[in-house]
């Protein structure tokens, strides 16, 4: 393709116009020291465009998008609430952001101090007091902590134990990252209260289990009330219990799982302590686990000694390496930030009023929607609709659409999977009564709507750049460069 041919595919393009004009000084400068074989014959195709016209164009589209910082956010299980932005200042000061993970430990003594006191600070919070930071995501940390699981079975002579027992209303990571970690899984049943049901748990316990995997608050934002019972069960039979902390949120400060009798568990630093998510990162997910796992963590290792931190590589029970030097460094600053700067009372008030206003929003709703599980929640509630709704035709796809066209992102849809047609709605603590109230006015006239079968909901969204598209196409032929047709 020629160069004018490929212009053609930039709608904004003119020939001849600029940004920035180089001189020939410029030029010959900027590329001084190359050698010849890398230096271009011709001009790369790129848009040509005035300084005034691509700002714009670019602040047009990052309007199309939409994030916390312009709207709400209810994404059940995602914990979208709003990041403190004094942290992303915090992360972005070259103290932080020019240091490189190959300097000598005595140079950055700050950061690994840091990262220490964010390792005590998680295990006081979880009451298990061996962390590790590496892992980048919460579905990372699930495989991590399978890892040293199964490094600690067949450190006790008990490779026979290869069976993971989870509920039916997991996330779909967790069966995920048990097959990757080289586990069998078995599924558990929810019961007729949507918790895990404890006699089915009795039944599939036995000499092959290595342990159960369970999110508590569960998936439908309800506390396991038999969750000491169930962990003393696993016990008994020679297993070990990890718990999904993604919804930490809902009890931080308030309960801690290594006293009710959790082994393992990960926490999604980008849900609970607040760093900015979504789009595949960045994350961080943590895990923390009980004195007798710690030797099986991965390496290095952030320790203190009396002159100081330094980084431990040597640990003869160790898993490895689980990703490239020492996680997701920023993100785990701007997570130290927020816990210190919230404090001990400040990470309870977050649970609280997590709770709260799922509740507030769980009542709001419970006359025009189905809420399948309909007590007191914890940080989030499934709802689903309405059987007049089924009957005329309204779909949950079509419920969610139509919210984007009142200005709210839609909740997380179909999960979990136990709750057919499932709106899994998690307001967070950040949002204040008015949001809450206007949420559940716009749910109020869906649900109106939604009886009707009204054409508004199959045709939404209508005000957006684009309308419905083929998710799974969009997701398995992503069309990420200008060229694509
Ligand atoms: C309950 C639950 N477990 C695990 C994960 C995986 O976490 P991450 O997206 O950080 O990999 C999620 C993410 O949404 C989740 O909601």
């Amino acid at each position: 393709m020629s160069r004018s041919q490929e212009a053609l595919l930039f709608e904004k393009s003119k020939p001849g116009r600029r940004c920035t004009r180089w001189s020939g000084a410029d030029r010959k400068a900027a590329i001084e020291g190359l050698p010849d074989s890398e230096l271009r014959d011709q001009a790369p195709a790129l848009p040509e465009m005035g300084e005034l016209e691509l700002m714009r164009h670019f602040t047009r589209l990052s309007q199309k998008n939409y994030a916390i910082t312009t709207n709400f956010y209810p994404l059940g299980s995602c914990t979208m609430k709003y990041n403190p932005v004094v942290h992303e200042a915090l992360a972005a000061e070259s103290q932080w952001s020019g240091l490189h993970p190959l300097q000598d430990p005595g140079e950055v003594q700050g950061a690994l101090g840091m990262m220490h006191q964010l390792q005590e600070a998680l295990a006081e919070m979880t009451g298990l007091p061996a962390v590790t930071l590496h892992p980048a995501a919460g579905a990372q940390g699930e495989l991590t902590a399978l890892m040293v699981l199964r490094a600690w079975l067949d450190a006790q002579g008990q490779n026979q134990r290869r069976t993971i027992l989870i509920p039916d209303s997991a996330h779909g990571t967790n069966p995920a990252s048990c097959t990757l970690a080289g586990f069998r899984v078995v599924t558990i049943k929810t019961s007729a209260r949507g918790l895990l049901d404890v006699e089915d748990l009795r039944q599939a316990l036995g000499e092959d289990t290595a342990g159960l995997m369970i999110t508590n608050p569960n998936t439908l934002g309800l506390f396991e009330e038999k969750i000491a019972e169930i962990c003393q069960a696993v016990h008994q039979a020679g297993g070990k219990v990890y718990m999904d902390g993604a919804n930490f949120n809902a009890i931080v400060g308030v309960a801690r799982p290594g006293d009710f009798g959790v082994d393992m568990m990960h926490l999604n630093l980008h849900k609970t302590f607040s760093t900015p998510h979504g789009g595949g990162g960045p994350g961080s997910g943590p895990i923390c686990v009980t004195e007798e796992l710690r030797a099986f963590l991965p390496i290095p290792m952030v320790v203190e000694e009396e002159d100081g931190y330094r980084l431990e590589h040597q640990l003869a029970d160790s898993i490895g390496r689980v990703r490239g030097f020492h996680g997701n460094f920023l993100v785990l600053l701007r997570a130290f930030a927020y816990i210190r700067r919230l404090g001990a009372e400040g990470m309870r008030r977050v649970a609280e009023n997590a709770v709260l206003n799922a509740n507030y929003l769980r009542v709001r709703m419970q006359e025009a929607w189905r809420i399948p599980y309909n007590r007191i929640c914890t940080h989030e509630f499934v709802a689903r609709p309405t059987k007049e709704m089924g009957e005329a035709g309204s779909k949950t796809l079509d419920i969610a659409k139509r919210l984007i066209e009142f200005g709210f992102h839609p909740p997380t849809v179909y999960f979990p999977l136990v709750v057919p047609e499932a709106l899994m709605i998690e307001p967070t603590e950040t949002e204040s009564k008015e949001t809450l109230d206007a949420f559940a006015e716009a749910m109020q006239q869906i649900a109106e709507e939604a009886i009707r079968g009204d054409e508004a909901l199959r045709a939404a969204p209508q005000t957006t750049p684009v309308q419905r598209v083929d998710e799974a196409r969009a997701v398995k032929d992503p069309q990420l460069c200008f060229r694509c047709s």
